[in-house]
């Protein structure tokens, strides 16, 4: 199959790279850093000639709601557009696990994104999984000054992004059902207690406030919707202390 990867340069756009290259597949990788940039679009077709599959798995930095609304807005029509102008069979978006009720802040554009993509008309699969065990490492070099972190109160199951780019793939090779099983990790962490651990593992000497963040998205953040249901999901295999040993690297 020929696949192109939207964000196959990110955290688990470059692991789901992996995983299809593994599986024999042929990669196009779309990002800036390739040379092309989905959110204006210019050229993108032209990428996705011959392509079967395309998986969605970029990003924004924004916790605007109106930013990343727009942002994941324009990459999925342009993405949706010209692929199906290319004829491609099937459009695969990652997306989050328990965002439906917080509609709010960076949330507010990953539910954007999921309407555009069921609206459009195109085949597709809406592939949900839980914060990677990589998100620690983000939200540590997003929210930290100097020696210290303020992590959002944050419930989670968090999973590899290693499998989660397994998920990715398995679901492009297979034919489009609308909504993959959501896929979360094999236990619960609070994002404090992550970060902590990184940090101790890492051995430096961080101190990690967790703080109830504002408004719907804290609220959101803190109510545990975001580990999703162990009954009624995919559970990965890889815990956060195996990832810390195997897969994080300090530094
Ligand atoms: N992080 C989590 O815990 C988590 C959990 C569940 C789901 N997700 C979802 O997974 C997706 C990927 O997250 P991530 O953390 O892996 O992201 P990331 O590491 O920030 O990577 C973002 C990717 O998007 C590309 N990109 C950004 N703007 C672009 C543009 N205008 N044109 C082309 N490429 C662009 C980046 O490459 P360039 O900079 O080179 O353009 C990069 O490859 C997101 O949709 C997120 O909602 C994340």
């Amino acid at each position: 199959m020929r696949i192109a990867i939207a964000g196959g340069t990110g955290v688990v756009g470059r692991r789901a790279v992996q995983a299809a290259r593994a599986q024999g597949h042929e990669v196009v990788v779309l990002s800036r850093s390739e040379g092309i940039d989905v959110l204006s679009g210019a050229g993108l077709e032209e990428h996705l000639e011959g392509v079967d599959v395309v998986v969605d798995a970029l990003n924004t930095p924004s916790l605007s709601r109106e930013k990343a609304t727009e942002f994941f807005r324009t990459t999925s029509r342009h993405l949706l557009e010209a692929g199906a102008r290319q004829g491609v069979a099937h459009h695969v978006v990652l997306s989050i696990v328990g965002i439906d009720g917080i509609d709010a802040s960076y949330y507010a554009g990953k539910l954007a994104q999921e309407r555009a993509v069921e609206a459009s008309g195109v085949p597709h699969t809406i592939a949900r999984a839980a914060q990677f065990h990589e998100f620690a490492e983000q939200m540590s070099a997003r929210t930290s000054l100097g020696p210290l972190t303020i992590a959002p109160r944050l419930l989670a199951r968090p999973v590899a992004a290693r499998e989660v780019g397994e998920h990715l793939i398995r679901t492009a090779e297979a034919a489009p059902t609308g909504r993959a099983q959501d896929l979360i990790g094999p236990e619960e962490h609070t994002l404090a207690d992550m970060i902590r651990r990184l940090s101790a593992h890492d051995g430096t000497s961080r101190r990690v406030l967790e703080a109830r963040f504002p408004g719907a998205y804290g609220r959101g953040l803190a109510s545990g919707a975001l580990r999703g249901d162990p009954a009624d999901a995919l559970v990965g295999e890889m815990t956060f202390a195996q990832w810390l040993q195997e897969e994080h690297r300090a530094g």
